[in-house]
């Protein structure tokens, strides 16, 4: 049944269609200096079809790519003159995508972007515009107060707004914050038809969730950093080297690299002034498989990674330093799960990953994937954990209100968002409803 898909999903004949960005400008990897600018050119500048309900027979939100050319203008907000990035063709073979990393940027400033199309080929006129801008991230000695916002856990059919899109995106838009980390699962591969068990499909789904206005309105404004997980490389707890349907790990990396600002590896840190810095681990490129038995050989991270992690927090003297992950650390998690640092089945690495971050002054963890609210402390080290919760109330579950274990300082099993703000003397922690209404406050001191 999905075969029909990728027929309706070819791009528009030449001629028959204006240029668009439907999927709008993804602004991402930000840095002092630098980011990385995503577009893809589309035939309409917004999806058709904009119905909550899929079927073989008419897709819902539909956004045809167009082959063509794009480049991005680049102005510091006060400044006369700008930049311009080459001209770069687009086709089929990317999904119509193309992202470029910009640098030689101010920090703390705010820069305008316009993503520029031509179809016609170097005599070709322009046929589309699309605005963005950002603010790069501070100089590192910075101690001016910021806040940023993290989500996890997206689905288009769990979605509380078919118009316009989850709202949580309204919501964390309102509270500008500097920046925005999704921890993964931003899309399922593997739920609700149509199921993307080859890449059409696959592309499709990512078309269509980041057609949504609310979506497109954030990503325009605001920096973000995405990590991948399970559901938006393959289906659930994947590992490497599995396949879905006709879906291949390669295929979904590949697809995960063309459709997210991308740096040059998949785990990275990011710092945000004098009192802040960010990790965010990559764990599911280096796994063993979930079914290893456990012991000291059997790994999330890798030790590559491991020694990034290590020798790069220990040597950071930001005040807090945020571990940002895609899965749980602390929990508690559900008995039957078996893919993440909470779990039995990577208990040997989950106890050296809560001793090591325990043992990193001022390093809490913050974490996707389970779909409920939560702060926990780990029992043993005394770690804190905060859980952001999923991107919907309708997409939350899997654990039950009323059982609150003593690791819990708060439950929640609705959605919403995490913010944090950090202060030179204070972080604070705020779990939001998809309102944005602040639910749980934690205040943690250096
Ligand atoms: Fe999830």
């Amino acid at each position: 049944m999905h075969r029909l898909i990728p027929l309706l999903l070819l791009a528009a004949p030449a001629g028959a269609a204006a240029a668009g960005f439907a999927n709008g400008v993804k602004i991402g990897e930000v840095t002092p200096d630098s980011a990385v600018l995503w577009v893809r050119l589309t035939a309409h500048d917004e999806a058709g079809n904009r119905v909550k309900q899929w079927t073989p027979e008419a897709p819902n939100w539909t956004v045809p790519g167009l082959a063509g050319e794009v480049r991005f203008r680049i102005t510091a907000n006060d400044a006369e003159e700008s930049r311009t990035t080459e001209w770069t063709a687009v086709d089929g073979d990317s999904d119509f995508c193309h992202q470029t990393t910009v640098d030689g940027l101010e920090p703390a400033t705010l820069y305008q972007v316009v993503a520029e199309a031509r179809t016609g080929g170097e005599t070709g006129d322009e046929t589309a515009t699309f605005d963005a801008s950002f603010r790069t991230a501070p100089a590192a000695d910075s101690e001016t107060p910021l806040t940023f916002v993290v989500s996890t856990c997206q689905e288009f059919d769990t979605s509380d707004d078919f118009e316009n899109g989850h709202k949580i995106y309204r919501s964390m838009l309102e509270l500008d914050p500097a920046f925005f980390v999704q921890t993964g699962d931003t899309l399922y591969y593997d739920r609700k038809k149509p199921l993307a068990k080859e890449m059409a499909t696959a592309r499709y789904r990512w078309n269509r969730m980041y057609a949504f206005p609310n979506f497109v309105a954030f990503h325009r404004r605001i920096p973000s950093y995405w990590m991948h997980d399970d559901h938006d490389l393959l289906k659930d707890d994947a590992w490497p080297g599995q396949t879905y349907g006709d879906l291949t790990w390669e295929q979904g990396l590949k697809i995960w690299d063309e459709q997210i600002p991308q740096s040059d590896k998949p785990y990275r840190s990011f710092r945000w002034g004098e009192h802040v810095e960010i990790w965010l681990p990559e764990g599911r490129e280096f796994r063993s498989p979930n079914t290893m038995p456990d012991g000291p050989d059997k790994t999330i991270f890798g030790e590559e990674q491991w020694r990034w992690l290590e020798e790069s927090m220990r040597g950071s003297d930001a005040t807090y330093k945020l571990f940002l992950s895609a899965t749980p650390v602390v929990g508690p998690d559900r008995d039957r799960k078996k893919d993440n640092h909470a779990n039995a089945a990577f208990e040997h690495e989950g106890q050296r990953l809560r001793a090591f971050l325990n043992s990193v002054p001022g390093c809490f963890v913050i974490n996707g994937d389970r779909h409920w609210q939560y702060q926990s402390v780990d029992e043993e080290t005394g770690l804190n954990e905060f859980g952001c919760g999923p991107a919907s109330d309708a997409h939350a579950g899997g654990w039950k209100q009323d059982d609150v274990r003593p690791e819990h300082r708060f439950l929640r099993v609705k959605g919403g968002f995490l913010s944090v703000r950090i202060e030179p003397t204070r972080a604070v922690v705020t779990h939001h409803d998809v309102e944005g209404r602040p639910v749980h406050e934690a205040i943690l001191t250096p």
